[in-house]
């Protein structure tokens, strides 16, 4: 069983003064010119933080930023995310610069009631990415109660989100982790039917065990992104210049072959928004999945794919998405994944939605639809892993 945060008893038994909760968050965000580009993943964070606080506790946050090999890397230090915090929060956060110096462990332990205290980045230590148990133990010392809300992280087994639990009898998992597995695994097993799988993006092989998990569950699986091409292809057609994986042509007709025998209804574009070079010059076209021709590069479905694919959504009640359908980072190229965002921000069904450009051609396309969906995922590589139907471990050592 996994204990949920409102289990916990924050305050000493035998003082009225909190305990110290150390939360392992998920603070991997874009920064720019030493300031954050993109907070969500911050934002998400607050209302486990808020709650130990309101409970009367005292709250040691930590998390890695990108990949510095066990080395310092002032270029991804945890400042900005401070400063971020502090803002969104409205209150000073106290920082230390070494996660586990016997300063910082010092600050932790010093804490007063209703106090923040953010430990530098995790993987200047390579102790983090090794899972390595006196790093885990060192990190321990900073609290009393362990808390997970990294949902982001829970594919890996590192230290801090792994390692360290064995040096706690409380622990569980915050207000994040819980609404994520709730989405991505609860909502989805008991789904409300018709149940829909988007599948875009450019690899097949980063995406075969969700298309392969959704068989035996979904009833229709929308594929789009460069994706759709190997497929086309496998279904014989010409797909010109466009993207393909030939080595993975066979994979497409067998996914295709074993859909039809479970029943699974998937539905590929029929036309498509691109390009074309001939003779030095480039020029924007459109064609159906019959006659592409030999120089164009597709990189978007057309308006009877997007008709085709409403058509399917509109007899769907939940809607699971992960990729995009075009070159969405490309406005001429985004209009097929905006036809998207615009159905299910205006329809009433439960849509949840993982995987970091997803999330991006939603935001970039209009920062306010991201509320009309039911989940928004904080995870890239966690939200695929539970989608395709494996275990998380952050989340199983805490079982
Ligand atoms: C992410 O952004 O996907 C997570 O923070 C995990 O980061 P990682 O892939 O570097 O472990």
């Amino acid at each position: 069983m996994l204990r949920k945060i409102s289990s916990i008893d924050f305050k000493s038994s035998n003082t009225t003064s909190g305990k110290t909760v150390l939360i392992r968050v998920d603070y991997n965000v874009p920064v720019q010119n030493e300031v954050v580009v993109d907070d969500y993943r911050i934002v998400k964070s607050i209302p486990t933080i808020k709650y130990c606080l309101e409970k009367g506790s005292k709250v040691v946050l930590m998390s890695h930023m990108g990949r510095p090999n066990g080395k310092r890397d002032n270029n991804l230090s945890l400042i900005p995310v401070g400063e971020k915090l502090a803002e969104l929060l409205e209150m000073p956060i106290k920082f230390s610069e070494d996660c586990i110096s016997d300063d910082a462990i010092d600050v932790s332990r010093n804490l007063k009631d209703g106090e923040i205290h953010l430990l530098e980045n995790l993987r200047f230590h390579e102790g983090e990415t090794k899972n390595d148990s006196y790093f885990s133990s060192m990190l321990a010392k900073h609290g009393s109660i362990y808390i997970n809300d990294a949902f982001g992280t829970a594919h890996r087994k590192h230290a801090s989100n792994y390692g360290v639990t064995d040096f706690f009898s409380t622990k569980g998992i915050g207000y994040l982790v819980e609404k994520e597995l709730k989405f991505l695994s609860d909502k989805i097993s008991n789904a409300i039917k018709p149940l829909t799988l988007i599948v875009g993006g450019s690899k097949i092989d980063t995406k075969i065990a969700l298309i392969q998990n959704f068989m035996d569950i979904a009833d229709h699986i929308i594929i789009g992104g460069a994706m759709a091409n190997t497929f086309l292809l496998s279904e014989g057609y010409s797909v010109g210049k466009s993207l393909v994986e030939k080595d993975k042509i066979d994979l497409a007709k067998n996914i295709l072959i074993e859909a039809t025998k479970k029943g699974t209804n998937i539905i590929l574009p029929t036309d498509f928004k691109g390009e074309m070079s001939h003779l030095g010059s480039k020029k924007y076209c459109h064609a159906k999945k019959e006659s592409i021709d030999e120089n164009m590069v597709c990189q978007d479905i057309g308006e009877e794919s997007f008709k085709l694919f409403h058509s399917v959504l509109n007899e769907s009640s939940t809607i699971v998405w992960n990729g995009t359908l075009g070159v969405a980072e490309n406005k001429i190229f985004a209009e097929g994944t905006n036809s998207i965002i615009d159905f299910i921000a205006s329809n009433e069904l439960t849509s949840i939605v993982g995987g970091g450009d997803t999330v991006a051609a939603i935001r970039n396309y209009n920062e306010d639809c991201i509320n009309e969906f039911s989940h928004v995922s904080t995870g890239g590589g966690s939200c695929l892993e539970l989608l395709s139907g494996n275990k998380l471990p952050a989340i199983e050592i805490l079982r």
